[in-house]
């Protein structure tokens, strides 16, 4: 069933789960995440970056999702907008029946972001359509963005944290409905050079400046040991990979309140290693179905652990009912298209 991540987040505030937000680009790896879902009978959001709509074409993931939602009614599914950067870019997705948005500034200077954010908010709410902006810089991608050194950031990493006062500030002044905050976390398959550690004290510091605010975490990918060695195993080069180690992920959605966990990484090295896994075995093969089909199922089982992590498994039907008894409208886009 299609919603905002409003009754998700509601739940998994004080509900002690987390919902994973998985990065989709085609239709295998839609799949995947949506029949692990079903099988652990958890809610998801299905996100999609400014890449994804480039690389796939907007309507062709937009209908496969729309696939989703009709084959599996019993799945509460969010469509959400993966770091949208730019006022055209969230219109262009509200129009095309998204029922989230992120508005990512936290690239500008702090009043650009508070800005930009208010702006995003505002037509995002006025169509029914929840938001999610970013204070802090995660390593990773980020940090790219603003020329700085990998090795600067992890070295200064408490600087880029999230504010906790600050991001008081940013809720008041922007009416964002979640908050993605930097803890830690990095973008990418090589994020740490050591073991990291999330800082759970910031965590508690903005639980306390901005009680109730469901929080996000981007970069949130665990790096499975198993899928470098397979990709390295069958001609891959991936050395000096890490992830955030999962067991912290997992006291992130059952002592705070982190509610979205983004991953994407982990989807991108599951495919990878499956089809490098085919292809190096069976160097005959040249039927997609026959590599395409094991990385689906790859993603399949790697999603169906995340969930269990994640403490979201069986937690769909509860979502469904919140949702029904709060009475809330879809985004406009829906009560439009069904007025026609
Ligand atoms: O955080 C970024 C996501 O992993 C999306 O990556 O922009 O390459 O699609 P992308
Ligand atoms: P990973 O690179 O850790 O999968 O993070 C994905 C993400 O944050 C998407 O917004
Ligand atoms: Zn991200």
């Amino acid at each position: 069933m299609l919603m905002t991540t409003k009754p998700m987040f509601d739940l998994a505030y004080d509900g002690g789960f987390g919902v994973g937000a998985f990065n989709v680009n085609n239709m295998e790896i839609t799949q995947g995440i949506i029949e692990a879902c079903a099988a652990e009978k958890s809610p998801c959001i299905l996100q999609i970056s400014k890449g994804a709509r480039k690389f796939a074409n907007i309507k062709m993931l937009k209908h496969i999702i729309d696939a989703c939602v009709e084959l599996y009614p019993e799945v509460p599914i969010a469509i959400h907008c993966d770091h949208g950067d730019t006022l055209d870019l969230i219109k262009t997705c509200i129009n095309d029946g998204y029922t989230s948005v992120m508005i990512d500034g936290s690239h500008h200077p702090y009043e650009e972001n508070v800005h930009l954010t208010a702006e995003a908010v505002k037509l995002a709410h006025a169509a029914g359509v929840v938001v999610e902006a970013e204070l802090g810089m995660l390593g990773g991608i980020e940090e790219d963005v603003v020329g700085l050194d990998a090795h600067e950031y992890e070295k200064n990493v408490e600087k880029f944290l999230t504010d906790p006062v600050q991001a008081h500030d940013f809720v008041t002044r922007t009416g964002i409905d979640s908050l993605a905050v930097a803890i830690g976390t990095s973008h990418g398959a090589f994020k740490f050079k050591h073991e990291p550690k999330l800082a759970f004290d910031r965590v508690e510091a903005i639980m306390k400046t901005c009680p109730g605010l469901p929080l996000v975490m981007h970069g949130s990918s665990s790096v499975p040991k198993e899928f470098i060695d397979l990709i390295n195993k069958y001609g891959g080069n991936m050395p000096g990979t890490m992830g955030v180690p999962e067991d912290q992920i997992a006291r992130a959605v059952r002592k705070y309140g982190v509610c979205k966990v983004n991953i994407d990484t982990d989807l991108r090295l599951a495919l990878t290693a499956k089809i490098r896994e085919v292809f190096a075995t069976k160097p005959g093969e040249f039927d997609p179905r026959n590599y395409l089909g094991p990385a689906r199922d790859a993603i399949r089982e790697m999603v169906k652990r995340k969930l269990q992590m994640l403490n979201s498994s069986g937690k769909a039907e509860a979502v469904i009912q919140h949702w029904k008894s709060q009475g809330e409208p879809m985004p406009a886009y829906y009560s439009a298209a069904a007025a026609v």
